[in-house]
């Protein structure tokens, strides 16, 4: 059974990473940031609330994506394994997740950290060009993953152990690195 928390930058290559390695385990890939631009998409209440902060480059309020994720992880696909991608990104959203795991007996999961430079994310994301991946929305982006979501390291490595991988290689590197370290 497979349940792996993505941590890392914005740019970082979360998303990549977990989708490649969902497919090759056949779990599902929950990306907050996916189901939020569906929302967006479908424009649902929660897609439109979600909106004016996605824009901004800011946390959409813990509350509103606690129970999205809490509604996905009681669906029946997850209980072959998961991999949680752009969730948590607050100390708050672990501590609601850790005891979201505990209720519905899924613990075991394994952290995964990814580490990329700024300049890194930033030249990718400016290539990349999603809607909130202007260079002043990327900026916003990083200072709020370093105040909000950063000290989930540490929060992570205190509780269990944290898995780092350099995220600043080849897509087919880290994913190799990923493979290994998920395995052992
Ligand atoms: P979200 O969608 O989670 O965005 P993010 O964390 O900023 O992450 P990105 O999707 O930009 O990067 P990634 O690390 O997934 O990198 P990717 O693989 O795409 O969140 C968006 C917004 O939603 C937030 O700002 C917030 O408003 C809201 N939100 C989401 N979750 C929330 C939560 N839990 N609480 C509150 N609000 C929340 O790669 C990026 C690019 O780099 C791609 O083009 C890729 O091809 C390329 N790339 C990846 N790896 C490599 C590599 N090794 N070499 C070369 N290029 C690479």
């Amino acid at each position: 059974m497979t349940r792996v928390i993505f941590l890392g930058p914005p740019g970082a290559g979360k998303g990549t990473q977990a989708k490649t390695l969902a497919d090759n385990l056949n779990i599902p890939h929950i990306s907050t940031g996916d189901i939020l631009r569906q929302g967006l998409k479908d424009q649902t209440p929660l897609g439109v609330k979600a909106q004016t902060y996605m824009d901004k480059g800011e946390l959409v309020p813990d509350q509103l994506v606690e129970e999205m994720v809490q509604e996905r992880l009681k669906q029946d696909d997850t209980k072959s394994g998961w991999i949680l991608d752009g969730f948590p990104r607050t100390v708050n959203q672990a501590v609601f997740l850790g005891e979201l795991l505990r209720k519905l007996n899924q613990n075991g999961e394994k952290v995964v950290n990814l580490n990329v430079p700024d300049d890194t994310v930033i030249a990718r994301l400016l290539e990349r060009g999603r809607k909130d991946d202007s260079e002043e929305v990327i900026r916003r982006r990083l200072e709020v993953y370093r105040s909000e979501t950063a000290p989930l390291i540490d929060y992570y490595s205190s509780r269990q152990s944290l898995l780092s991988i350099n995220g600043n290689q080849s897509l087919e590197e880290v994913t190799a690195e990923l493979k290994k370290v998920i395995a052992s």
